[in-house]
């Protein structure tokens, strides 16, 4: 029997081609409803998602009970994928940990390029017949402070783009521990905000990050802090955050990440706030980082079936 691999987010078309010249029978499951994919999880070896199908409990079980041996997450974040249920049913979890560093690290840059001259805002105006000079004064990056907050491989390349544009850099992360490009790091995370211009969040999304940019750390950042989310939506206490930008706190937030994705209304109160800059999750989304992602994944599902088909047929 061939290998079978779902594939339930676009991927690109590179990757695809891995599986299929190894003779995998691939199913697209790009509009199948979680109920689809439920049924799927009979018949597959490997799924392979990006952000937008959430693997959970009953999907890992139904398919380890039959064939599934492999999840495949395109990307970096695993917090769509239910790794403890994944571990016990001994399904192994494989992401692309470098494949979209870049990108990411980019988008950040631009983010608060963008934060930090107004370039939204100044399009918006300019579109619509407004030459608004003087209204979108903005501020240098050079000799601000920056705080990172994660110094993983998307931090850790922010904070080396960051050091070329003359910026004061200020790391945090408990866990990784790379002080490069960092000119001030913290072991705690007050005194990494304390004197922060700018704020960027780059640690992934778990019990213990989940909310930790709240009330409480927003009370501790200088007033006029600027601050940059590309990791992931919930990081950030969303209540929390819009009190401190209408309070002028935060003088900027811009988001590629929500709490709740996809966000499908023109009402959400990021849209309504113009100190508010925002992009459905693009950061990985270049065309260098999605051919290397899918090249990626697949490759791995590829070569962990049929190692484990030859193991069993020897
Ligand atoms: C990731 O975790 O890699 C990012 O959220 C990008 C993505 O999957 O699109």
């Amino acid at each position: 029997m061939k290998p079978h691999v779902l594939i339930t987010d676009k991927i690109h078309d590179d990757g695809i081609l891995v599986l299929d010249n190894a003779g995998f029978d691939v199913t697209l499951g790009y509009d199948y409803s979680n109920d689809d994919i439920r049924y799927m999880m009979d018949i597959v070896d490997a799924i392979i998602v990006r952000t937008e199908t959430h693997v959970d409990e009953y999907m890992i079980e139904r398919g380890a009970k039959k064939r599934l041996k492999i999840i495949g997450r395109a990307g970096v974040g695993l917090d769509n994928i239910d790794t403890e249920t994944a571990e016990r049913c001994g399904i192994l979890v494989v992401n692309t940990p470098e494949a979209n560093v870049q990108s990411a690290a980019e988008h950040t840059m631009g983010m608060m390029l963008a934060l930090s001259r107004h370039i939204p805002q100044a399009t918006g105006g300019t579109r619509q017949g407004r030459w608004e000079r003087n209204r979108f004064m903005g501020v240098e990056l050079a000799e601000k402070h920056l705080s990172i907050i994660g110094l993983g491989r998307v931090g850790s390349r922010v904070a080396k783009f960051a050091k070329a544009f003359g910026m004061e850099i200020h790391g945090y992360d408990p866990y990784n521990h790379n002080w490069k490009n960092i000119d001030h790091w913290h072991e705690d995370i007050i005194n990494a905000v304390h004197c922060a211009d700018f704020v960027t969040i780059h640690t992934p999304l778990n019990d213990e990050t989940r909310g930790m940019i709240n009330d409480w750390l927003f009370h501790q950042m200088k007033p006029g802090v600027r601050l940059i989310n590309c990791a992931r939506g919930p990081l950030v206490n969303q209540q929390d955050l819009i009190k401190y930008l209408d309070n002028g706190t935060v003088a900027g937030y811009a988001c590629d990440v929500f709490e709740n994705e996809p966000v499908k209304t023109a009402e959400h109160p990021f849209y309504k706030r113009r100190n508010c800059i925002v992009t459905p999750h693009i950061g990985a989304m270049t065309y260098e980082a999605q051919k290397r992602v899918s090249i990626e994944i697949c490759t791995k599902i590829r070569n962990f079936i049929n190692d484990i088909t030859n193991c069993y047929s020897s």
